[in-house]
């Protein structure tokens, strides 16, 4: 169970196990990952003259990025007149007011220059009639301060970030990148005065461990979808920068908010995007009802996703649901223009057809709120350096250390994230990110001496883990942590119900050392990098669960039914949560929400009640 107020740094105990050699790199900047946050920054550090490494766990255009469909949200006015200030409006609302609204600022001022700067990249955007950048409308994006519907997410038909991840990726071989391809970070290098100094890795090909050297460490890892039984993510997003945060002694933040898409494939969890109801499609109950009409009047499909994803799970609820167990939902596109399918949604056409069995010319696809995003992960500010509560200082700087994308919290998305957000969100916090590398760091400056014990906590864990003989295979626990985040930490949550899931899931945790690894290869997909995966996922898993079970009221993504209202006066503030591995607990305090803006162009926008 949780405590307040307080953190727990783990040491690494002295390691007396096997001998691993070990080889050395040296560089200027380590980014770890390679989706569009990590190549974004890597691009910026390259080009201001510092050697950057790219450390990713997958080949670079493998990364999840590669899986976002819809688009990328900026108010370039290409449909309709638009203006920074009402994407900025939306985002604040959106976020149902946890958001940093200085950090929000900077990401939608920013957002048309980093879009344009990928066009010039050559990202192969849809086109209007006229040639310019093509953007559909999506949830919760509205003109003039929520009087109208944007259209302000651009889009490359539905494969928006398979055309960016690939354009990047060509972007960060013309600046000189050296990438380490399919090497597993397992853990930061931290100096004694709370310094990154570097990380180590597995190779994942030789089984050989590699210790990077840095003076700045870039994670941009993604998300931990994989906690979770069913999840749009990859099986590779097990957040494994989170996890390395937690266990070099640092928090994580806002990790109650997890994100629901109305639109996962029902079985499947497969994404269908929200654009698909940006061009007009609607969901529907067992009574063939478009029942958004009753919960969201104005916005009605294209409310914002936590609205929706509850909205369905109601009508499920109360028994209107589709299908033989009534247990589901439809969404129809069969309306649409065979045309605008064939161009604007090719993607997940075929989707529906080879997971659904469905031709959605014809027929609706049915459809399950299914895991999406994190909007909690690792406290940074608009420069992407990584921020930590001490000595009463709540925005305490993390030296050497930084971090950007989904495994980040910026805080921009707040309780909840606006769709087509996150991938702006990577390039303008890339971008940033290699500005501020350009500020911190010199080419080839001298370097913090490593610690003696660099890497030895490391590989005390990875022959815990090579070695284990307990009675438990690492996939029966890790299935009955998915199970426990799956129905004890849902679209809906209770006291009763998280105080089980707490229950449950420190189980889970505390069983840990019964596990039986049984391939303890150090290669891909072995049993022993699974399990130290699962590893990851199973800290972030109860963090997640205790700091949901801590905040007693409703905010975006965390709908207690218990604390139906938001509760500005208590709870106004982001969560931070840290472990302590040995004990088994987790710590938690709070740092207050920035009520500021950046500029004066736009003042706070103050809370009021979030209807759609
Ligand atoms: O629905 C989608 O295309 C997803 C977009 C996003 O999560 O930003």
């Amino acid at each position: 169970m949780a405590t307040q107020n307080g953190s727990a740094a783990g040491k690494a105990p002295a390691y007396n196990g096997a001998a691993y050699p070990i080889t050395d790199h040296t560089f200027d900047v380590v980014v770890v990952g390679a989706g569009g946050a990590g190549l974004r920054a890597t691009v910026g550090c390259s080009q201001a003259g510092l050697r950057t490494a790219c450390i990713s766990k997958v080949f670079p255009t493998r990364s999840h990025t590669v899986a976002a469909q819809g688009g990328i949200s900026a108010a370039l006015s290409n449909m309709h007149q638009d203006d920074w200030r009402w994407h900025m409006y939306d985002t604040v609302k959106g976020s149902d007011w946890l958001g940093d609204q200085d950090c929000i600022e900077y990401l939608c001022r920013n957002a048309p220059e980093a879009v344009y700067e990928l066009e010039h990249w050559g990202v192969p955007f849809s086109r209007t009639e006229d040639g310019r950048i093509y953007q559909r409308p999506f949830g919760g994006m509205t003109t003039d301060f929520g009087k109208g519907t944007a259209q302000r997410t651009c889009a490359a038909a539905d494969r928006t970030g398979h055309a960016i991840l690939h354009t990047l990726y060509g972007q960060a071989l013309r600046n000189n990148t050296e990438f380490f391809i399919e090497y597993f970070a397992i853990d930061l290098i931290m100096n004694s005065e709370g310094r990154c100094c570097g990380v180590v890795c597995l190779k994942l090909d030789d089984g050989t461990i590699h210790r990077f050297r840095a003076n700045l460490v870039i994670l941009a890892t993604g998300g931990y979808g994989r906690a979770y039984f069913s999840a749009t993510s990859a099986h590779t997003c097990t957040g494994d920068g989170n996890a390395m945060v937690l266990r070099a002694g640092l928090p994580l933040q806002d990790m109650e908010f997890v994100q629901f898409h109305p639109t996962g494939i029902y079985g499947s969890g497969c994404l269908i995007t929200e654009g698909a109801r940006g061009e007009g499609g609607y969901v529907t109950n067992g009574n063939g009802e478009r029942f958004m009409e009753r919960y969201a009047p104005s916005a009605k499909d294209l409310a914002s996703r936590d609205v929706v994803s509850r909205a369905m799970t109601i009508e499920i609820r109360e028994g209107r649901g589709v299908g033989k167990n009534k247990d589901h939902i439809y969404l129809h596109l069969d309306h649409l223009d065979p045309k605008i399918l064939h161009e604007r949604l090719p993607g997940i056409s075929e989707s529906a057809r080879i997971f659904a069995g469905v031709d959605v010319t014809k027929e609706p696809i049915p459809i399950l709120p299914t895991v999406h995003y994190n909007m909690g992960g690792i406290a940074t500010n608009y420069h992407g350096e990584v921020l930590t509560k001490k000595n009463g200082d709540p925005d305490y700087v993390v030296p050497g250390l930084m971090a950007l994308g989904e495994a980040a919290c910026v805080s921009v998305h707040g309780a909840n994230r606006l769709g087509s957000n996150s991938l702006i969100d990577l390039v303008v916090f890339g971008r940033a990110a290699g500005l501020r590398a350009a500020e911190l760091v010199k080419p080839g400056e001298k370097q913090a001496d490593l610690p003696k014990d660099s890497a030895d906590l490391s590989l005390s864990r990875l022959d815990r883990f090579r070695y284990a003989k307990g009675s438990t295979p690492t996939a029966q626990l890790r299935h009955k942590m998915q199970m426990t985040m799956q129905n004890n930490c849902a679209v809906f949550r209770t006291g009763q119900i998280l105080e089980e899931g707490s229950r449950l899931i420190n189980e889970v945790w505390s069983a840990m050392p019964d596990l039986h690894v049984t391939d303890r290869s150090l290669i891909w997909n072995s049993d022993l990098v699974e399990t130290m995966e699962f590893d990851n996922l199973i800290i972030q898993a109860v963090v997640t669960m205790d700091s949901a079970v801590s905040r007693t009221e409703s905010r975006g993504a965390h709908a207690r039914e218990d604390y139906p209202d938001r509760d500005d006066k208590n709870w106004m503030k982001h969560t931070l949560a840290w472990i302590d591995d040995e004990k088994k607990r987790v710590n938690l305090d709070s740092r207050p929400v920035h009520t500021y803006t950046m500029t004066n162009d736009i003042q706070y926008i103050e809370p009021k009640a979030r209807v759609y």
